[in-house]
């Protein structure tokens, strides 16, 4: 087939549509209050020896990056709002632990917030410890944690490694100065530097940077240096998302002027000249938003078509079930997704009073919604997909305009079924392409824009 020839700034431009991250299909904006902790309690009854991925979300924060779209608090109040939070997690803990019918072992371990390294040495290993309380930790155990660089000192580094953890994940977003007090989060360049060298000398097994595209002030010249910067610090991963800026769902987000945001066409600029930087520097496009280096475990697991896709994003250990602690928090299972209360008090409240505290969820049994969420899987993690051509007549006609635009390759296998492979121009915009196969997002295009 011949194709349009766009370059990666006309197919951007052209696709920059709201469309879901899809961590999971149905996504979160599917949940309802149908879901409680009934049919939480009822899931973690069932008898299984499978192992166990268990988030940890720590929400607090120092201060407020006027950007932040996570579910945080902001308080000094440190160790006074930390030790009441430890001892609910501790209570969460329990009643998860009661609803199992026996011990499960963890091979995934993930700590994200806000700001897991708000916890200082003490209370992190407490955290650890009453984690190894209630579950067997796997010897092969993964376990990353998210912190800001801002706080971060050697000998937090080398602690938190020697605790266990082997992953690990900071924010650089943008090093501009500039850049950096329009969304109130000063790090200087050589503070990152710092904790990067730390965190080498610590011997993590991975470490991730996260930066994000579309800042206020921020102009293709200084994300050009903020990737030099990256360059030099390389990173195993790197996380590059496009800003989401939604004001009226986030009053912080109001002390950023509309006016002072990059253009549209300046965004593309950025995230195609990240693409060039860092496909030079050797790294690989796992998907649009993620980067690895060729030797890290998610390129090696991409290239043996062992990723796959949870509320964390991408992963490397298999479809395991995902429970979630702590406010906000998402537990995941092949028929139930089941969301803690998001709001801190509502969700101590409902600890302190004995139950599971889960606000609203979804419970997925319908066959076609599980057949488009396998569809939707392979094609975010394997980059290639079979459908049938019968029951997707409707997606495979839509595929043609993205062969047509150089997105996917598409082939016949006989009269029933079709072949779809992502091309490299497509990985960057395999979002739209999974989107196909979402009858949703045909209706109304909701979750975050490409660019
Ligand atoms: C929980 S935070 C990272 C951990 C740590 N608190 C830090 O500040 O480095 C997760 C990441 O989400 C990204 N993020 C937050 N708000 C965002 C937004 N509005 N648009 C795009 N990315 C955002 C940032 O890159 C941030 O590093
Ligand atoms: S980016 Fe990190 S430190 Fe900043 S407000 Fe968000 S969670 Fe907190």
């Amino acid at each position: 087939m011949t194709t349009t020839g766009l370059s990666p700034h006309a197919l951007l431009l052209k696709y920059d549509q709201p469309v879901p991250r899809y961590t999971s299909y149905p996504t979160a904006a599917a949940f309802t209050d149908a879901v409680g902790e009934e049919q939480l309690r009822v899931q973690l009854q069932q008898p299984s020896d499978a192992p166990l991925s268990l988030y940890v979300h720590v929400p607090f924060c120092r201060h407020a990056c006027w950007y932040c779209g996570c579910n945080r608090v902001t308080t000094q109040l440190g160790s006074k709002v930390v030790a009441p939070y430890l001892a609910t997690l501790a209570r969460e803990l329990e009643l998860v632990g009661a609803a199992l019918p026996a011990r499960r072992r963890l091979a995934q371990l993930h700590w994200g917030g806000g700001t897991p390294n708000y916890l200082n040495r003490a209370e992190i290993r407490q955290l650890w410890e009453l984690i190894a309380r209630h579950f067997d930790l796997a010897p092969n155990l993964e376990a990353s944690i998210e912190v800001n660089p801002e706080g971060l000192s050697r000998d937090q580094a080398l602690e938190l490694r020697q605790l266990g953890f082997n992953r690990i994940s900071f924010g650089i977003q943008d090093a501009n100065p500039e850049v950096q007090r329009a969304v109130n989060r000063v790090v200087p360049a050589q503070q990152l530097r710092h904790a990067m060298d730390w965190l080498r000398e610590a011997a993590f097994d991975s470490v991730n940077v996260d930066l994000i595209c579309g800042l206020p002030l921020q102009t293709p010249e200084r994300f050009n240096a903020t990737l030099e910067l990256v360059g030099e610090l390389r990173p195993d991963r790197i996380s590059l998302f496009s800003f989401a800026y939604l004001p009226e769902q986030l009053p912080l987000q109001r002390k950023i002027a509309a006016a002072d945001l990059p253009s549209q066409q300046e965004r593309i600029r950025m995230l195609e000249t990240a693409n060039q930087q860092l496909t030079a520097q050797g790294y690989a496009a796992i998907g649009m938003d993620h980067y690895a280096l060729a030797s890290d475990g998610l390129a090696v697991a991409a290239r043996e078509g062992r990723l796959h896709r949870n509320f964390q994003d991408y992963t490397t250990g298999g479809e395991l079930d995902l429970l979630g602690i702590g406010p906000t928090a998402i537990s995941q299972f092949p028929h139930l997704f089941a969301q803690n209360q998001r709001d801190l008090r509502a969700w101590r409240e409902a600890v302190e009073a004995g139950r599971l505290p889960v606000e609203r969820g979804l419970v997925v049994r319908d066959p076609e919604v599980l057949e488009r969420r396998q569809l939707i899987q392979q094609v975010m993690c394997q980059f290639q997909v079979e459908l049938h051509l019968g029951r997707f007549a409707r997606e495979w006609a839509d595929l043609q305009a993205l062969a047509t635009d150089g997105l996917v390759e598409l082939q016949r296998l006989g009269h029933e079924h079709g072949h779809i492979r992502v091309t490299t121009a497509g990985r960057w915009l395999i979002r739209s392409i999974a989107a196909v196969s979402d009858p949703q997002q045909r209706l109304q295009a909701r979750g975050s824009r490409l660019v």
